[in-house]
C-alpha cells in the first residue's frame, strides 16, 4: 500500500561534511535523507498516499501510526544508500513544524532521540522554510535576494528572502491553499487523492479558455491570495455540464489558478524591485505553473529558480539543506524545543512602509 521514491549516491571520495541526517514526517509522507555539506547523499521517501486515498485526504491518526512503522527502516535506509554510518552523523535535523502534531512528533522524537544517543546537536526545522529554500538546494547558488513562491497542499506565501533566515512574508492565502484547491475541485470531478497531479496530467487534454473562471485578487494592491472562490465556482459550475466535460473544467481551473499565482508573483517582483524569483512546494511540481512562470519571467526580464520535481512535494533533503545552513552557522541544538504544529515563518512584523502601508488595505479572513 505504500508507494516509494528513493535516491542514493555513491561518490568514491571521502566525506567533506558536516554530514546530516534529516527527516521529515509533518504529514503523509515518512522521509529521511543524509547531507554531506549541501551534497545530497540520499533521500528516502515512503508516501501514504495510497492508504489515504480512500478517505479523500490525510486521516491524522492513520499518517502517524504509519510513520510509527516507517520512520525506523527509512532512517537505516537513507544511511545505507549513502554509505554512512550512524557513528559517522555529525547533526540530526527533523522538521519541527508546521504541520499535523501527531505526525510531527514521530520524526522530531525519533530524531532528538537519536541525537541525544549520538550526543550530537539537534536541529528542529521549519517545514515551510524548507520548501522555500529548496529551489536553491543543487545549484551553484546560495540563498540571495529573492521572492519565493511557496504553493503545497497546507501554503501559499509570497516572502521577500534577504538569505537564510531573513524572510518577510509579503502575502497569503486568506482560505485555501493552492495544493488544497486542487484537490478539492479534483474531488468535485471524481478523480483520486491527491488531486493535485491528477488535474496536471488531465489538463493537457481540455481546452483551458472553455470556462471563464475567477481571477481573485488579482487586481488588488495586496500580495495575498484566494482560491476559495474558484472552487466554488467550479461547484456551481459543474451541474450546468453535459457530456465529457472534465479535461476542459481541470485545465479551465488549472489555468485560473496558475494566472493568479503568476501575476502576483511577477507584481510581488516588480514592486519590490527584486530579479530572482523562486518557486517550491507540491504546487511548483505542476507543469502548467512552471511554463508559465518562465514565460512570465522572461518577459519581465527577471530569473527563476524552480525546486527540482523531486524537491517539490515533501522530502527530507530540503529539511536537511536548511539543517546544513544553521549547523554552519551555529551548531547549538534545538533539543528544549518542541514540535509546533502552527510553526510560521515569522518576521512578518518587519515590513517595509510600503508593505505596511498595503497591510491597512488587506482583506478579512473570508471563507466560501
Ligand atoms: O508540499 P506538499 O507535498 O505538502 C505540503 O506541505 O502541503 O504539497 C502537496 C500538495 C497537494 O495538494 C498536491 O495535490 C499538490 O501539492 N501537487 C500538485 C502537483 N503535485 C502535487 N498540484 C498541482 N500540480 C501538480 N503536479
Ligand atoms: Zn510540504
Amino acid at each position: 500500500m505504500l508507494s516509494r521514491w528513493s535516491e542514493g549516491h555513491r561518490d568514491e571520495g571521502r566525506l567533506s561534511g558536516p554530514i546530516v541526517l534529516s527527516i521529515e514526517t509533518s504529514c503523509d509522507e515518512t522521509a529521511a535523507s543524509v547531507l554531506d555539506g549541501s551534497r545530497l547523499l540520499s533521500s528516502c521517501i515512503s508516501s501514504q498516499t495510497l492508504i489515504h486515498r480512500r478517505f479523500g485526504g490525510v486521516v491524522p491518526e492513520v499518517a502517524s501510526r504509519n510513520h510509527l512503522s516507517k520512520v525506523e527502516p527509512l532512517v537505516t535506509e537513507a544511511l545505507e544508500k549513502a554509505h554512512v554510518k550512524v557513528q559517522q552523523i555529525d547533526c540530526v535535523a527533523a522538521t519541527r513544524g508546521p504541520g499535523l502534531l501527531t505526525s510531527l512528533l514521530v520524526g522530531y522524537s525519533f530524531g532528538k532521540g537519536l541525537a541525544i544517543g549520538l550526543n550530537r546537536p539537534f536541529i528542529g526545522v521549519n517545514h515551510i522554510e524548507a520548501h522555500l529554500l529548496s529551489p536553491f538546494f543543487r545549484t551553484e547558488y546560495r540563498p540571495e535576494r529573492s521572492i519565493g513562491l511557496v504553493v503545497s497542499g497546507g501554503h501559499t506565501l509570497l516572502v521577500l528572502v534577504d538569505g537564510v533566515g531573513k524572510y518577510q512574508v509579503l502575502g497569503g492565502t486568506v482560505d485555501d491553499a493552492a495544493g488544497e484547491a486542487f484537490d478539492k475541485v479534483a474531488k468535485l470531478l471524481g478523480l483520486p487523492y491527491p488531486g493535485g497531479p491528477q488535474i496536471d496530467a488531465l489538463a493537457p487534454k481540455g481546452d483551458p479558455g472553455r470556462y471563464d473562471l475567477p481571477r481573485p485578487m488579482v487586481g488588488r494592491q495586496d500580495f495575498n491570495f484566494s482560491f476559495s472562490g474558484i472552487k466554488t465556482a467550479v461547484r456551481y459550475l459543474l451541474p450546468k455540464l453535459e457530456g465529457d466535460y472534465v479535461a476542459d473544467v481541470a485545465a479551465s481551473f488549472q489555468e485560473a489558478v496558475v494566472d493568479v499565482l503568476v501575476r502576483k508573483t511577477i507584481a510581488a517582483a516588480a514592486e519590490l524591485g527584486v530579479g530572482l524569483i523562486t518557486v517550491s512546494g507540491g504546487v511548483s511540481c505542476n507543469s502548467r505553473l512552471r511554463q508559465k512562470i518562465g514565460e512570465a519571467v522572461e518577459r519581465a526580464g527577471k530569473r527563476v529558480l524552480l525546486a527540482q520535481p523531486a524537491l517539490t512535494t515533501d522530502n527530507a533533503a530540503m529539511i536537511g539543506y536548511v539543517a546544513i545552513h544553521r549547523f554552519r552557522e551555529n551548531p547549538g541544538t534545538d533539543l528544549a524545543l518542541d514540535a509546533d504544529p502552527n510553526l510560521t515563518l515569522g518576521n512578518t512584523d518587519v515590513l517595509t512602509a510600503s508593505l505596511a502601508m498595503r497591510e491597512n488595505n488587506r482583506p478579512k479572513r473570508s471563507v466560501i
